[in-house]
């Protein structure tokens, strides 16, 4: 979680550090702040979103980093804030990530009387680099043993040097005519010449200079900017931007599989475990229907925040890991695990340079372009379109898809979804139960998170014929319990119906707000899960509520 951004060079650098945060706070939201270099660094921050920060600088600098955070060590406030300067005001640094023995160290610096100012274990490793003695490289490689966890730090020294270190969590520098720039995530880089940092590496930028202090060959590569897929077009919110993006992110991953051999990939194996977190492990689930059910594999989907890895994994065992962004913690982890007994991993990903891609066997990446807003939309449509294709592909050597008509049937059918008098119903209840069953159960998961995520409205999905095994108990005649049907047997839904309506609560069929049967029902799941994306936005907005940004979360979740 959190963003780092920084930049040296000819231009003002507070400036363009506040433009490239503005790309990076979709990963958090809390708070934000910069740090830029005049005879000393100088510091702005604020609570809440980059609008509350001073939008200049005092002075014209040359030198500037900052950060947007996604409070995990201590609460929101201006103290816990980034950059964290040290007790001498030697150090002044950001940092994403967390470290595991801050509380250890912390006791040590306060028994030796160093103050702190903060709740943060940003302020412990800014103070313990003070209180290491010797030439910087030799303090900053010492910090680096001596740090438990994940890190990514820009470091400024009071001289205007610059020094970059991480252990797991992700930093890029980018080399350009313009200067030096450094940002936790790739996509929000410009033009230029990329060099992501590997773990060990020490890195000091001085007067427009890159210069490695271990021992790293710095090999830059030609990056091209992707900052135009930061813009929201016409659209008021990057959310429904991007539900709208779907289709075509659907015919650009369509075209990017046919291009790679997946069916040489799934030949070596015959034992699949879907692994994801939040909306990815829902399109495991999806996934999971498709191979075991379709395909027959034999296939077993798994959270990864929940999942241990403790055995040697057998040879015709493939782990399939869903991450839309390749940098969420608890996939790592398990990552790691599969790796460690000699698993081998497919990643579904739409981050090609993410952290996950760099340790994953095989790769399909989903071409669904940046997501942004907190809640994954296309990303998660393009997932169950790469999970349909493929047990397509493994089932029938023949499998051709028109998937120009596929696009332009879900480009027409978003743009006739009308959801209006179905939100006011909606927007102020406080629970709401969503009933299905099979498939539409696995999606009704991911309705239902996504009502949750950015409406604050608690939901209950339930598999339709366990209503009254309990919950039926909830109803009452204010009651509205959304009900989805992608299957042509409505008999079981029915039933249940009444049984609610009997109670004086009200069912309201989602599928029949458009009519989706004339689809082909192994691309229904992505025409069915739109309506519900499009309900959670609608709320969000009759709630007053900004549903790119729900409270308390951040995009990617980097730590476990
Ligand atoms: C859903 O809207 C959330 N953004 C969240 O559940 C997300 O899917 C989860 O944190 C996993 O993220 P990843 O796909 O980047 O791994």
């Amino acid at each position: 979680m959190c963003g780092i951004y920084g930049y040296i060079g000819k231009n003002d650098a507070y400036q363009e550090v506040l433009c490239g945060l503005t790309c990076l706070q979709y990963r958090g939201y809390d708070s934000c702040g910069i740090a830029y270099f005049d005879d000393g660094f100088k510091i702005n921050k604020a609570i809440g979103t980059l609008d509350n920060l001073p939008q200049c600088s005092e002075v014209v600098s040359n030198i500037a980093f900052g950060h947007t955070r996604w409070a995990t060590n201590g609460e929101v406030n201006i103290n816990n804030t980034h950059p964290h300067i040290s007790f001498d005001k030697e150090f002044v640094l950001v940092h994403n990530g967390i470290i595991k023995n801050a509380d250890t160290i912390k006791r040590e610096l306060i028994d030796k009387g160093i103050p702190f100012y903060s709740d943060t274990d940003t302020e412990v490793i800014a103070n313990l680099l003070s209180t290491l003695t010797g030439r910087i490289e030799k303090r900053i490689e010492r910090l680096y043993k001596l740090l438990e966890g994940s890190f990514s730090l820009i470091i400024g020294h009071k001289s205007g040097k610059i020094y970059l270190i991480k252990r797991f969590s992700p930093l890029n520098i980018l080399k350009s005519d313009d200067g030096i720039y450094i940002s936790s995530d790739v996509s929000s880089l410009k033009d230029g010449l990329l060099y992501t940092l590997k773990d060990n590496d020490i890195i000091m930028i001085e007067k427009n200079e890159i210069i490695a202090l271990s021992n790293t060959k710095i090999n830059f590569k030609i990056h091209e900017n992707k900052i135009k897929e930061f813009t929201m077009g016409k659209f008021k919110h990057y959310m429904l931007k991007e539900i709208f993006d779907t289709p075509k992110g659907i015919e650009n991953t369509y075209y990017y599989l046919e291009k790679q051999n997946i069916r040489k990939i799934f030949k070596h194996f015959s034992e699949f475990t879907l692994l994801g977190c939040g909306t990815a492990y829902h399109s495991c689930l999806i996934g999971e229907i498709y191979l075991s059910k379709i395909v027959r594999y034999k296939v077993n989907s798994c959270l990864a925040s929940n999942c241990e890895i403790s055995k040697k994994i057998k040879r015709n065992h493939l782990h399939i890991i869903v991450s839309q962004s390749g940098e969420t913690a608890d996939c790592i982890k398990v990552a790691e695990q599969i790796k460690k007994h000699n698993g081998k991993i497919l990643l579904i990903t739409n981050e090609p340079s993410s952290t996950m891609a760099r340790m994953a066997d095989y790769k399909i990446i989903t071409k669904a372009g940046k997501e942004l807003a907190v809640a994954s939309t296309k990303t998660y449509c393009t997932q169950v379109f790469v999970f349909a294709y493929i047990s397509q592909l493994i089932l029938n050597k023949r499998f051709r898809l028109d998937i120009q008509k596929l696009k332009n049937d879900l480009d027409k059918y978003i743009a006739k979804i009308k959801v209006n008098s179905l939100v006011n119903k909606l927007k102020d209840k406080d629970k709401l139960i969503l009933i299905g069953k099979d498939i539409d159960y696995a999606l009704l998961l991911e309705a239902s998170l996504k009502i949750r995520e950015i409406d604050y409205i608690y939901t209950i999905p339930m598999y339709a014929g366990e209503l009254k095994h309990g919950t039926l108990s909830l109803i009452d005649k204010d009651s509205i319990v959304l009900s989805l049907n992608t299957s042509n047997d409505k008999t079981k839904l029915d039933i249940v119906k009444n049984e609610i309506n009997s109670r004086g609560g009200e069912v309201v069929a989602v599928d029949e707000l458009i009519d989706m049967s004339k689809f082909n029902q192994y691309f229904k799941p992505i025409f069915a899960i739109i309506p519900f994306q499009l309900i959670s936005y609608y709320i969000a907005l009759k709630k007053g509520l900004n549903p790119d940004m729900p409270r308390n979360l951040a995009k990617s979740v980097t730590v476990e």
